[in-house]
């Protein structure tokens, strides 16, 4: 721990105060916000410099000190049992049974020697130690009684915790009901929900698409999708799950290791990492080889934990009002690098967002070469009081987009630059405006801003909007040939302008103009997400697509009514309103109209029947047809196409070859799994369906 400076109990009380402030708000922007400001270590730091003053000055301990208390994830702290689950978009809170403690941590291995030693003196000799990862996510507590699943807790602040068990069910390797035998009837086991790296780049590069904030690591993208308010979204975010805890009355085990033996033993998600060391030699030997290992695993870890194994001496030591006595964390310190600030570019996104980005010399980290990184906004490079010429330090924003998290201010010479945050785009020169609550400057320009039109253009004809074959090569050369200067004009280029372009001949322009022409049939919800308004990405875009059903209907409903579709709140309804009070955005959607685009949804994309309303519905397998059809034709027809099973799934639809885990999963669950010609019969035309539904033959 740090040792704390001489200071009288005068500073000493207020350097408390101070640091209680300092982190009771970093641990709401780590914990409820997902938006870490400052670096864990630094956080662990301020905690450990909290801890040095009140040992030192007892008398100076609040009982509300953040040293007592676990920090809270809750957004609606104090609203226990008075809301029922689902009723809005807080969660339901429910009290713990135990309290959900947090660990002690070190970022030095001496501390865990003395950790050995103190639990020796306690508890005597005779014990081992289970030696796990430290699984980088966020904490969840599951209660299963007879066999099933009931609730899903966040850890909260500890006492009281969010009900989250919609969208656990839907985290694919939690299992909804055990196998095996031997459960007690009744019991809790906790463990961390994380994202793992795959999962995590796609889910930020689909951000950065849609322009939304990409989260600044897995961590965050666990906790932040754990607590979305849309269950079908969870499934799609990818996460997993660890276990690593389990409490109950009178539990037949003897130690910890058997107790997760036997979890696992019943399906559910348990570490095969554990090991068994004897001695603080084991111990670090098991530090150092995953020190260097954990770089190869797909998830992020940020350290080490040690437990005694012996259930009895857990016992012996017990707990203090936040920490168990019987295990401590070893925390990696993230992988940073020192480098220095060439210069910085300030970049305009399509939406005319302007973004800081630093050019660094280029410097290795965990296995690249960093050569920028971004600043995110002004505020943020203000609080790094950031100049041209610094040596910063560079870590991996959870390993895609490197962020600068510190100034070494002692290898400032003097001779460094105070950046300048443009008054006007550095593209066309239109002064920046930043509106009131948002972090971010943009170019107000944007009917005349070349690379906000040059990216609208991109972003137009994607592969998820109206899918053109062309990229950024074709679109500059559009533009600065002045033949396209706006989505529409895409729809008004002949053949001989397109010979214009450099190296274009006759077969490129046929093929670009028959893939303009094949856009014409794009459905109205990938027309409405290419036409790019701030905040709506592909699902929002579809959600307002079924629900409007056209574009007439959109444009002139109310705030009111734009948020009464699911997940749209004011922040995306204000922006929605705000994209059609533009002259030229309207201008822009009825060029689109006359060019032929679809604005409004099919009569078979509107609704082919009601037959599966409400149904949640999982695919699997090879069909006759696309798998893209099929999920068309569950949504004509009402229902939603899910990607996990869970106890809501209405039946599983299997085509040829359908995976080997969902069938289990759908055995285990009771749900039905139907055939792709039963299907086709199930949602047929009134006339050529059986007659009455217990005459289709599902079969388990
Ligand atoms: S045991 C009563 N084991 O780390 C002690 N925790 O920083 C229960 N964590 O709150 C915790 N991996 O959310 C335990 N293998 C592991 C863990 C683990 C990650 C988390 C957990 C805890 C936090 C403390």
């Amino acid at each position: 721990m740090t040792a704390p400076a001489p200071m009288t109990k005068e500073q000493a009380s207020r350097r408390a105060t101070e640091l209680r402030k300092l982190i009771e708000e970093n641990s709401r922007l780590y914990y409820v916000e997902n938006s870490p400001q400052i670096s864990d270590y630094d956080f662990d730091m301020l905690m450990n410099e909290l801890t040095a003053i009140e040992n030192e000055y007892p008398e100076l301990v609040t009982p509300d000190s953040p040293t007592m208390k676990v920090g809270s994830d809750l957004r609606n702290p104090g609203s226990t049992g008075d809301k029922g689950p689902g009723t809005d978009k807080e969660f339901a809170q429910y009290p713990h049974k135990y309290p959900m403690l947090s660990l002690g941590n070190t970022y030095d291995i001496s501390e865990v020697e003395d950790f050995v030693r103190r639990a020796e003196r306690t508890a005597g000799k005779g014990f081992t130690f289970s030696c796990e990862l430290k699984f980088d996510g966020t904490a969840i507590c599951l209660t299963y009684i007879g066999g099933k699943l009931v609730r899903a807790l966040t850890r909260g602040d500890g006492v009281i915790g969010d009900d989250v068990t919609e969208n656990v069910r839907r985290i694919s390797n939690i299992p909804g009901h055990l196998k095996g035998s031997g459960w007690p009837e009744e019991f809790e086991i906790r463990g961390e929900i994380y994202m793992p790296y795959a999962a995590f780049d796609r889910l930020n590069e689909e951000r950065v698409q849609d322009e939304d904030p990409p989260f600044a690591n897995p961590r965050n993208a666990a906790s932040g999708s754990l607590k979305l308010t849309n269950p079908d979204e969870v499934a799609h975010r990818g996460l997993e799950c660890t276990l690593y805890h389990i409490l109950g009355e009178n539990l037949p085990f003897r130690t910890h290791a058997e107790a997760l033996d036997a979890a696992a033993s019943w399906g559910l998600p348990v570490s095969d990492k554990r090991r068994i060391c004897r001695d603080i030699k084991e111990i670090e030997e098991y530090i150092s080889y995953w020190d260097t290992e954990r770089k190869f695993l797909p998830f992020a870890t940020d350290g080490i934990v040690i437990k005694v194994n012996e259930l009895d001496f857990q016992k012996a030591l017990g707990y203090t009002s936040k920490f168990p006595k019987w295990a401590v964390a070893y925390k990696f310190k993230a992988e940073q690098a020192l480098t220095e600030v060439l210069s910085i570019d300030y970049q305009v996104g399509r939406t005319g967002a302007v973004t800081p980005v630093a050019n660094l010399e280029p410097v290795q980290l965990a296995g690249t070469v960093v050569k920028r990184a971004t600043l995110h906004n002004l505020d943020q490079m203000r609080l790094l009081d950031i100049r041209i010429g610094d040596h910063v330090y560079v870590e991996k924003g959870g390993e895609i987009i490197p962020k600068i998290t510190g100034v070494e201010l002692s290898m400032r010479s003097g001779s460094e630059v105070f950046p300048v945050f443009p008054d006007k785009c550095p593209d066309c020169g239109t002064p920046l405006v930043r509106d009131e609550g948002e972090a971010r400057f943009f170019c107000p320009n944007i009917s005349g801003c070349p690379t906000q039109i040059k990216g609208k253009i991109l972003h137009f004809i994607s592969r998820k909007a109206m899918n053109v074959l062309a990229g950024d090569a074709t679109v500059d050369q559009l533009y600065d040939l002045g033949l396209a200067k706006s989505p529409a004009d895409l729809y008004d280029l002949k053949k001989e302008d397109l010979l214009r372009l450099e190296g274009w001949k006759d077969r490129s322009a046929e093929r670009f103009l028959r893939s303009l022409a094949a856009s014409r049939e794009v459905t109205f919800d990938h027309v409405l997400f290419a036409l790019g308004i701030r905040y709506v990405g592909e699902s929002t875009a579809r959600e307002l697509a079924m629900h409007f059903k056209n574009i007439d209907a959109l444009m002139t409903a109310s705030r009111d009514a734009l948020m009464q579709v699911e997940d749209i709140g004011d922040v995306i309804a204000d922006s929605i309103l705000d994209f059609f009070s533009s002259a030229a955005n309207l201008s822009q959607v009825e060029r689109l109209r006359k060019a032929g685009l679809q604005f409004s949804m099919q009569a078979e994309e509107k609704s082919a029947s009601d037959i599966l309303n409400g149904k949640s519905i999982v695919i699997s397998g090879v069909f006759s047809i696309s798998r893209d059809e099929i999920k068309k034709l569950i949504t004509a027809n009402g229902g939603k196409n899910s990607s996990s099973i869970s106890g809501k799934t209405a039946f599983l639809l299997a085509g040829e070859k359908p995976g080997p885990e969902k069938m289990q999963k759908a055995a285990d669950l009771g749900i039905r799994i139907i055939a792709e010609n039963e299907f086709m019969e199930m949602i047929a035309p009134s006339e050529e369906r059986p007659s009455s539904p217990e005459q289709l033959t599902l079969f388990d």
